[in-house]
């Protein structure tokens, strides 16, 4: 006789933030309640690409209504300093002025009107000095900001010389603005001791430490607390402190709470965005189409101050070789600076601009040795246990599944007979197709930053709340962080409430970034849960005067062990550990094992796993006006075991379209006085309804998925951008079907006008 529960049944996975969102009551840093006496920060930047200040007068802006303060560097209690790897770049400017959108003073009122008036009152008189925006201008003057770095597999330059085919170029990718929805911004409140500090950040540990290095204070003193934010996608992993800080230096200087959100004008002038990158290619490949040798130089233009360029820098070289294996690479990087503004992490982390240069090189090759590119990229796709060139080798490689899976179940060859049918029947419209194959790497390149903490509490009437490091910013990690806490408890999602991710319950969090934020802090999640499932236990074992070999389970709302009648409502469990005095909370822990990475040499593991998948674009163009459409786009990927379907579905969606607007719209233009021309979202067109593709098709490629991920199920968060790429190259071959003489220089993104260019490149001159 059992009176077992029957098993749970799986529940629909969802995302636990749609209802908040489509019913408008979902909470960002601007929907809290403000309190009284709030102030509010304005900040006036350097209209001035590069100069010396020679005066600043804001004694008329300081007499305008409603104005409280006017803070300027002098004023800082501890350091002028916010750089997070390189200490290079002041909060405030001192004198130098080194980029457009560069923070010199803070204007704090009563209101927001006024501080506006009062900022077009501040006089400021400059020596104005040279401007450099181009990268290879900064290279040629050996101008950088960090070391160069270098990886070598095999030998590239004895190689070269075996090889039947060599072919060298160079491609270009522009930079990218975040457009997160929210834009930057912090309100910081006084306390008796110290600073509360709400803030739209990816790293909430970063805010903390870099407020607190401004206010000459200890970490100790200054809480973060961030609920959620509306997008970062990079932007506000390093980017979100200075505003912060800013926030927290006028709130301790007034003594009254201060707010400071930017416009999004403000947003896009100021802050930093992906990495431009100028890039040179050497190719060379036998006679059966295999890659014998790779040499490339990657050129970053890394802005007015290092920020986090020199890690987006070396993740360029992890992901240099995309999803192939070549047995001799010679690669290096340079982040060289200009005087833009800062640029920082961007989904993908230069990863993607290093794989861009892989496919037009691969490109390249095939158009000079007429041949499908498609036959090279197979050819060469990774295989288990080859090797990166970082040393690391290809474990669970799923890059020929990816591919092999898509080519069939998605009809490559009658799509490309119906796009050959097309072409022939329509002479002023051509469609092209591209095949799109990713791997990334997925932890944190720099070793230390993969560990995670979680702090979890069952209270005594059975109901659990959680705490984590992760900050949810439209990805879904809430969802997954609630779906790991059910689980391991074996209670409805209802059960568990998600707490604000807040420096005083998790310390020393690693920014949500990475793609990591779902494996680390799940993680940490399942260590805090499983050690008060260990105490549930024990005290049942004693209770129940249960043996070894009882099989005592956990689950369904309830503790039961199979074939007997010991069963124990969820509830009964908690009351009775809380009489027996069970600690019912507990704090977790986890540091990803196995990798390591060592500089000086460039080799080690440095990625828990990696992540596969294949994307097959279709696009026709218009070859009258230039004009494209992408017709659809066909994924295999690999999930993994997913543990959450709508979430990671959303983020192949999401990451595309980023990826598409990347490679094909999305064009930052700056004039020679380092002013950005495209400084509003009428000349900076983002994807939108009709850009995207019409069809978008998601295949699950069934794999065990990787042990390092949290449930099996693989990070998702940047590999699906660089599916972006295969857009790209799928409107190139629709222009070669146009004019087959067509010169295409590799130069991203592929707006309408340089497809234009293209269609009637060799033509015209013919
Ligand atoms: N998705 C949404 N909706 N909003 C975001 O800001 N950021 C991306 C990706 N997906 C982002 C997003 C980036 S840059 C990263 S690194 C991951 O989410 C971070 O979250 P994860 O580690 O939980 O995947
Ligand atoms: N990815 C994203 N963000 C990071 C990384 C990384 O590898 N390293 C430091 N910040
Ligand atoms: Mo993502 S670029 O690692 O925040």
């Amino acid at each position: 006789m059992t009176q077992n529960p029957k098993p749970r049944k799986k529940k629909h996975s969802l995302n636990i933030d749609a209802p908040l969102h489509v019913t408008g009551r979902t909470i960002y840093l601007d929907d809290m309640p403000e309190l009284g006496g709030t102030l509010y920060a304005k900040v006036y930047y350097s209209p001035y690409a590069h100069a010396s200040i020679t005066s600043i007068d804001y004694s008329e802006a300081r007499q305008q209504p409603g104005i409280i303060d006017i803070i300027d560097h002098s004023r800082i209690p501890g350091e002028n300093q916010i750089g997070g790897i390189i200490p290079d770049e002041p909060l405030l400017a001192v004198d130098e002025l080194h980029f457009i959108g560069m923070p010199i003073l803070i204007i704090v009122s009563t209101d927001e009107l006024n501080a506006h008036k009062a900022s077009q009152l501040i006089k400021l008189e400059v020596e104005e000095k040279e401007v450099i925006v181009d990268v290879e201008e900064a290279y040629r003057r050996r101008s950088f900001l960090s070391a160069p770095i270098h990886f070598s597999l095999g030998d590239a330059e004895h190689a070269f010389t075996d090889c039947a085919h060599v072919f060298e170029g160079s491609a270009s990718s522009g930079g990218q603005e975040h457009v997160y929805l929210e834009p930057q911004g912090a309100y910081a409140i006084p306390q008796q001791q110290g600073m509360k500090i709400f803030s739209s950040t990816q790293g909430p540990t970063a805010v903390q430490h870099t407020v607190a290095k401004v206010l000459g204070w200890s970490m100790n003193l200054i809480e973060v607390d961030v609920n959620r934010i509306g997008g970062g996608f990079g932007g506000k992993e390093d980017q979100a402190s200075p505003w912060a800080a800013m926030a927290a230096l006028a709130a301790h200087i007034c003594q009254r709470p201060v707010k400071l959100i930017l416009e999004r004008g403000e947003d896009l002038q100021m802050t930093g965005k992906r990495h431009p990158y100028q890039s040179h290619y050497k190719i060379g490949l036998d006679t059966s189409g295999k890659i014998i040798a790779f040499e490339a130089r990657y050129l970053q233009n890394g802005g007015a101050a290092a920020d986090l360029s020199p890690a987006v820098l070396q993740r360029t070289l992890f992901h240099s070789t995309n999803s192939y294996y070549i047995p001799h690479v010679r690669i290096s990087a340079y982040s060289c600076r200009t005087n833009l503004p800062p640029n920082t992490a961007f989904r993908g982390f230069g990863g993607p601009q290093g794989m861009y240069v892989m496919e037009a090189a691969l490109d390249h090759a095939a158009t000079a040795l007429d041949i499908e590119v498609h036959d090279i990229q197979r050819k060469n796709l990774l295989y288990e246990s080859a090797e990166f060139p970082y040393g690391q080798l290809a474990e669970a490689c799923a890059a020929q599944h990816c591919w092999d899976e898509a080519v069939e179940s998605y009809d490559l060859s009658g799509s490309m007979k119906k796009i050959e049918d097309y072409n022939a029947a329509h002479q002023w419209s051509k469609k092209g197709l591209s095949l799109m194959p990713i791997c990334f790497g997925i932890s944190f390149t720099n070793t230390m930053m993969n560990q995670a903490r979680a702090l979890v509490h069952v209270y005594h009437d059975g109901s659990v709340g959680i705490s984590t490091g992760a900050v949810e910013m439209g990805q879904g990690v809430s969802s997954k962080m609630i779906q790991v806490a059910a689980g391991c408890f074996g209670l409805p999602h209802e059960h568990i409430k998600l707490e604000s991710t807040n420096t005083t319950r998790v310390a020393n969090t690693s920014p949500s970034a990475a793609s990591a934020t779902a494996d680390l802090n799940g993680k940490a999640l399942q260590d805090a849960c499983s050690q008060i499932i260990h105490r549930l236990q024990d005290l049942l074992r004693d209770q129940w005067s249960l043996t070894e070999a009882d099989e005592l389970q956990i689950d369904n709302a309830s503790a039961y062990v199979a074939g007997t009648d010991h069963l124990m409502s969820w509830q009964e469990l908690v009351t009775l550990a809380f009489q027996q005095r069970v600690n019912l909370s507990a704090k977790g822990h986890y540091a990803t094992p196995t990798i390591h990475f060592n500089k000086e040499t460039s080799k080690g593991i440095p990625f828990a796993y990696h992540v596969y998948g294949t994307a097959i674009t279709t696009c026709t163009v218009d070859c009258l006006r230039g004009n494209y459409e992408l017709d659809k786009v066909q994924i295999v990927h690999d999930f993994g075991s997913s543990m959450n379907r709508a979430v990671d579905l959303g983020q192949i969606e999401g990451g595309l379209a980023q990826g598409i607007g990347w490679m094909t719209m999305e064009e930052l233009i700056y004039n020679d006085k380092g002013q950005l021309k495209s400084g509003n979202l009428a000349n900076y067109k983002i994807p939108d309804i009709y850009s995207v593709p019409k069809e978008v098709q998601v295949q699950y490629l069934n794999t065990p998925g990787a042990e390092l991920a949290i449930n099996k199920s693989k990070a998702v968060g940047e590999p699906p951008l660089m599916y972006g790429i295969g857009a790209y190259f799928a409107i190139h071959q629709a222009i070669k079907r146009f004019n087959p003489q067509a010169v295409i220089p590799y130069s991203a993104p592929m707006t309408t006008e340089k497809v234009l260019l293209a269609l009637y490149s060799k033509r015209d001159s013919e």
